[in-house]
This record gives C-alpha cells, sequence and structure tokens, in this order.
C-alpha cells in the first residue's frame, strides 16, 4: 500500500483535495509539456519555458498542500454545495465537448466508501468556532458535587437490600434443591471450590443481571463511531449467541481522547509499513533482544513530549505501574496514595513492600494532615524516620472526572520534602494548551514532579506505558524493573503509531493537526457537560475533563440507561459498585475529538429523552447549569447561594446556547 498522507480531518475527505491528490500522483509534467486546455487556462498553449511549468505546477502543489494540511476541510462538502465547475472548453473558445472536463470531480462510489469510513473514525469538524484551547485559569477548587434528593439514595439502598436479600434466599434454596447448578461452589471430592462462594455472589447476583451492558463485542476501529455484534442471551446473560448481524454506534465509550483510533490517515500508514520493515513482534524482553531502535527513538520522543530529561517505555500500562513502584520504594519507605488511585497503582504499592497509606480523594488538608502525622511518628514500632515518602496521585481521574490538584500538591512537596508520582493515564494528551498532561494544563514545570507515568493506550491510540523521570530514576529502572527484564517488549508497529501520534500533537507531522486535535477535545468536553448540566443532570468532575460521569444512583437505572442508549444507536459505558461507592452508579461518557457538534447534539438529545423516561434529572443547580441571566442577576453571591432554580433547560436552547457558553466559566 502507497504510504499517503492523509489528514483525517476533513481536507482529507473532501473529493476535490483527493481528485487533485490522485492527479498529483499521475505524471503531470507530460500534460504541461504539451499545453493541453488547463494550461492554456493560465494563459498560453503551452508553457514558454520548462521552468515556467515548473514553477506553475509547485504552485499548484503548494495549493494542494495548503488544502491538505487546513483544519477543516470538510467545510468543503460537494455533498451540501454545487461544485464549482470551470469549463475549459469555453474559456478557449472551443466546441463543448461531450465529456465536459472540471477541475473538481465529484467522488467515485469507491472514494464517497473511503470517505465515509474516514468519517466513521473521525468526524468532519463542523465549524472552527467549535474549537477550545484546554489551559487552567484562576483559583483550583474542588468541583461542587450536587445531591439527588433523599428518597433517591434511599430507594437506592433498598434495591441492593432486596438483591441482596433475594440472592441469599434463592442460594439458600438452590443449594438444597438444585444442587447441580450449584456444583462449582460446593466441596468436591476433598477439593475446596475454586470459585468461593461468597467472593462470586456479588458477580452472580448482581452483575450478571446488567452482564449485556459489559464486554460487548465490536469490531473495526473503535473511533467516533464503533460497530456492535449483535448478540442476545437465553439464559439470563450467562451465556451470549451472536446473531450474525452489526450495528453502528456513536462510541461514546473508548479513551480514543484525540481520535487517534484510526486504520487510516499518517499513524495507521507509518504503522503499517514498520509491520513490513520490522515485523510484528521483537520476539523478546527490554534486557535481552528487545530493545530497538525504534524503542529507543519512542523513548526520546515521550521525554521531550513530556518535558523530562529520559524515559522508558512499557508494553502495558497496567504493567507499568505494577512494576515501577517496587522498583522505586520497598521496606522501610512509605507510600501515601489518594484513596480513588488506579487499580495498578494499588497493585504495585503491595508488590513494593512499603507501608501504604491512603488520603481522601483530592484532599489536600487531609493529605497535609496525614504527612504531618505519618513523619512525626516514623515508621511503625521502631519510629525511624522513613527512608523516603513518596505521594502517588493521577492527573485526571477515570471515574470521577477530577483533575488532580497539582499547585496544591507541589507546594506541600516543596513543605515536607516527599517525592511525587503522577500517573497522567487519562491526562496525557487529554489536557493542556500542548496536549503535555496536568503539568501542561497548570503551567508548572515537568520537573516539580518526580516521576511522571502515563499511558499510551488512551490519547494516543496505541499501547503501554511510560515512566518519565531523571536519567538515574531510568537508569535504575532499566536495570531492576520486572518488566524490562522479564516482559515483552512493546511491538513495532505500537512503537510507530506512539511515535507518529506524538509527532503530530507536537505539530511536526502534518501542521496544524496536532493543534486541532486537542482544541476539538477541550470544545467537545466543556460543550458536553456545560449541554447536560443544564438539562438538568448531575455530573461529576471538572469542566475542562473528556471524562464526563453521569449520576445515575439506581442499580436498576444502569442497564435501563444503557438500553436506551443502545435503542438510540449511542454505546455508553455504566459502572457501578465496586468501581464506584455502592449509590454512587453512574454512566460514564467518553468524550473525543473525534467527536463532531452534531454527535455531541444527537448525546444532549439522546440524553434529554432518557432523563425523562428514567427520571434522572434531579440536580440542583447548585453544580451549574444555571440560565445565563439568572446567574448574572445573582450579583456577586457565592455560588452556592446564587443559584437558586434547578436548570431545568430545553434542548433547543442548550443547542442554541452551548458553543458561545462553552468559551466562558462554566455555571
Ligand atoms: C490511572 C490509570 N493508570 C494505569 C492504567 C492502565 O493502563 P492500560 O490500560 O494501558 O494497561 C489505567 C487504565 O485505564 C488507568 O486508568
Amino acid at each position: 500500500m502507497p504510504t499517503r498522507s492523509i489528514n483525517p480531518f476533513a481536507t482529507s475527505t473532501s473529493p476535490s483535495s483527493t481528485a487533485m491528490n490522485e492527479k498529483k500522483d499521475q505524471p503531470r509534467r507530460s500534460s504541461f509539456a504539451k499545453g493541453n486546455k488547463f494550461t492554456s487556462l493560465f494563459g498560453g498553449g503551452s508553457p514558454r519555458t520548462r521552468s515556467e511549468a515548473a514553477a506553475l505546477q509547485a504552485a499548484i502543489v503548494a495549493q494542494q498542500q495548503a488544502l491538505l494540511n487546513s483544519p477543516s476541510p470538510q467545510q468543503i462538502n460537494t455533498a451540501t454545495i454545487s461544485l464549482p465547475t470551470i469549463n475549459l472548453t469555453t474559456a478557449t473558445g472551443e466546441k463543448m465537448p461531450s465529456e465536459p472536463k472540471t477541475l473538481f470531480q465529484p467522488p467515485s462510489p469507491e472514494e464517497a466508501r473511503r470517505i465515509a469510513k474516514a468519517s466513521a473514525q473521525f468526524g468532519p469538524l463542523g465549524s472552527q468556532s467549535h474549537r477550545y484551547t484546554s489551559r487552567f485559569t484562576g483559583e483550583f477548587a474542588d468541583p461542587i458535587e450536587d445531591e439527588p434528593p433523599y428518597y433517591f439514595l434511599i430507594t437506592t439502598y433498598i434495591s441492593y437490600l432486596i438483591l441482596i436479600v433475594f440472592g441469599h434466599v434463592r442460594d439458600f434454596f438452590g443449594k438444597r434443591f438444585r444442587k447441580a447448578h450449584y456444583s462449582h461452589l460446593a466441596e468436591k471430592d476433598g477439593y475446596a471450590p475454586l470459585n468461593s462462594d461468597f467472593d462470586n455472589f456479588y458477580t452472580r447476583r448482581l452483575k450478571m443481571r446488567l452482564n449485556d451492558c459489559f464486554a460487548r463485542p465490536i469490531m473495526g476501529v473503535p473511533g467516533r463511531y464503533i460497530t456492535l455484534l449483535d448478540r442476545k442471551s437465553d439464559d439470563g446473560n450467562n451465556t451470549f449467541k451472536l446473531l450474525g448481524s452489526t450495528t453502528e454506534t456513536l462510541n461514546m465509550s473508548s479513551y480514543n481522547y484525540l481520535g487517534f483510533a484510526q486504520s487510516e490517515g499518517p499513524c495507521a500508514d507509518a504503522a503499517e509499513a514498520t509491520v513490513k520493515k520490522h515485523g510484528i513482534t521483537y520476539t523478546s524482553p527490554r534486557s535481552d533482544a528487545g530493545t530497538s531502535e525504534l524503542s529507543l527513538e519512542v523513548e526520546d520522543l515521550v521525554a521531550k513530549f513530556v518535558g523530562k530529561p529520559a524515559s522508558m517505555v512499557f508494553s502495558m500500562g497496567f504493567v507499568t505501574n505494577a512494576t515501577t513502584f517496587p522498583s522505586l520504594v520497598g521496606k522501610g519507605c512509605l507510600l501515601i496514595s489518594d484513596e480513588l488511585n488506579h487499580s495498578s497503582i494499588r497493585f504495585g504499592a503491595r508488590l513494593s513492600g512499603a507501608m501504604i497509606e491512603m488520603f481522601k480523594h483530592n484532599d489536600m488538608r487531609a493529605l497535609e494532615r496525614k504527612l504531618r502525622e505519618v513523619i512525626s511518628q516514623g515508621q511503625p514500632r521502631t519510629h525511624r524516620p522513613w527512608k523516603k515518602i513518596l505521594v502517588a496521585v493521577e492527573g485526571l481521574y477515570s471515574m470521577e472526572g477530577t483533575m488532580c490538584d497539582l499547585p496544591a500538591l507541589i507546594a506541600l512537596k516543596k513543605k515536607y520534602k516527599f517525592h511525587l508520582y503522577v500517573d497522567e493515564a487519562h491526562s496525557v494528551g487529554a489536557l493542556g494548551p500542548r496536549g503535555r498532561g496536568v503539568c501542561d494544563y497548570f503551567n508548572i514545570d515537568p520537573s516539580e514532579v518526580d516521576i511522571l507515568m502515563g499511558t499510551l493506550t488512551k490519547s494516543f491510540g496505541a499501547n503501554g506505558g511510560y515512566i518519565a523521570a531523571d536519567k538515574h530514576i531510568i537508569d535504575k529502572l532499566r536495570a531492576q524493573n520486572a518488566a524490562m527484564l522479564f516482559a515483552e517488549s512493546p511491538s513495532p508497529p505500537v512503537l510507530m503509531q506512539i511515535a507518529s501520534s506524538l509527532r503530530i500533537i507536537s505539530g511536526e507531522l502534518v501542521p496544524g493537526q496536532g493543534e486541532e486535535r486537542l482544541q476539538r477535545l477541550a470544545f467537545n468536553s466543556r460543550y458536553l457537560r456545560l449541554g447536560l448540566k443544564r438539562l438538568g443532570f448531575i455530573i461529576y468532575g471538572h469542566d475542562d475533563s473528556p471524562i464526563i460521569p453521569l449520576m445515575l444512583y439506581h442499580p436498576a437505572k444502569m442497564p435501563a440507561f444503557s438500553h436506551e442508549m443502545l435503542k438510540r444507536k449511542i454505546s455508553v459505558v455504566v459502572v457501578g459498585y465496586p468501581a464506584t461507592p455502592l449509590v454512587s452508579s453512574r454512566a460514564r461518557f467518553c468524550v473525543s475529538a473525534a467527536h463532531n457538534k452534531d454527535d455531541l447534539d444527537r448525546m444532549l438529545a439522546a440524553c434529554d429523552e432518557i432523563g425523562d423516561l428514567l427520571q434522572l434529572k434531579f440536580s440542583s443547580g447548585v453544580a451549574g447549569g444555571a440560565e445565563p441571566e439568572e446567574w448574572a442577576s445573582q450579583g456577586k453571591e457565592t455560588s452556592e447561594k446564587a443559584i437558586v432554580k434547578a436548570p431545568r433547560w430545553r434542548l433547543t436552547d442548550v443547542i442554541k446556547r452551548g458553543v458561545e457558553d462553552t468559551k466562558v466559566q462554566l455555571r
């Protein structure tokens, strides 16, 4: 397959530019030499000199390139506007040929299919006004958390109680009268059951009821749209049968923040060429024969991107955390972790053998209290000082949509002299004017943070994770880290995907495209968040977060919401206990740069309908969504007092006001 420089923004999908591209590949020079009708349009039957022809050609190529690099080319949409055609025959006074020759050609069926495919992976930008720069301004504060009415919380607890009581009653009778069904939970021939009865109660009696909302099989690229393989279960979600049909849905469920999940374009082409050159695997850990030129190049790019002297890449994000903590801390050390840190951090922390303490999510006062206590007490029993203290937080929390309070963490770090580890799995690429993550977002020098960890699975559309730090730390990791010594090295096409996506974001490749991706993501995140608040939903998280949790509370509303969304051909993730507190079940929308405003309006319309159907609009207004007039009329009062009316905007008003209001401070 020839290497193509495809701009997934609409330019590439613009048939006019594609037609020009095709021409570019053809031996254009000869047509100039002959002096055809095209050249006559520019002032003569044949070019006077070769250099003139070359200059003309260069100008056309430059024009094509400019079109390709234009950030919102879909504005030239042949489907909606009539094509400007220049009839060359008329220009030269010749007779009309039977087949009119035009500069712009409507797309061939094949090209139309290609455009549709590209748009299904990355939507065309509707307007340049649908862009915003992700940048922190003002004073960082925790987002205000709204609460539903009490009856909602009480009935949520009652729902769980009913599920648990009925589950136990059914188990009690089932074990006596339907022994065959429970054989896997019973001791057999002296062997203890591997599936402990207690452990899997939750799975059987609660999760199984909503199991059709999870792990839906998909095919194709999880881009702007995602294609689900239709399935059904005749035995209460125990087993599923594929029906042989598929459903294309709007994808609000993948961590495809910058829309790099694509099977076409510069990244895919580069990855394809890499497979041809390097194959698919290095068949060795990094420390043996798995460190290639590509690995070194990617490590260099990652370090430069996040602003650290050195970095190391891993084949899995989970493994990055799981194996790095044991290399950094051990016995006699203290690890202080945010209570909502990802399981890979908890896993690594436990493996390390260090003492583990937790503090309330994002609560800097709680962290400071904890620091004072542990520093004054020292190690247990001996009360010796800690060998080192490491505080681990995430840049952006994937269940809450909250960002860490980096400025406050840095201030505490300077005061109490601990090391800081920031997991940027969801923030790198997704936050900051240059997509460099939380440091970029808060305009803090990355040297203030000791360890920057991130995954390459999300914003970069690849796989794996990285640690970026000072060189001596990376050297130590290379010598000690279990993943370096024993795990597989990242595969060549994955490394190439990382390298090319990083180059696009930093503007080295396809200038303008990276910036547009970043700005589209920032706009989309704020637009959807504001719209949902105005419709009356309780939404968690910070304004610039591309993770948008919509609170459902009741366990039964998880499958109901997911099914209603699916009916409207939208894929969403629903999350409940134990990934969230018992009463805080939610739907979690992941916004992408691949979405456009039409997609988000479709989402808002669906949520509006389902919100009424399932009675989900119970925001009180304290967390935002007020009518701007109302907000303004409240003058300088505190926000909590200012908003007295629960926001319940009409969908049409939400859409009408959205673009404008997304760009000012969200309320
Ligand atoms: C905060 C955090 N760290 C690490 C990981 C693990 O990353 P990966 O999925 O690439 O293994 C995740 C996964 O979602 C995460 O959310």
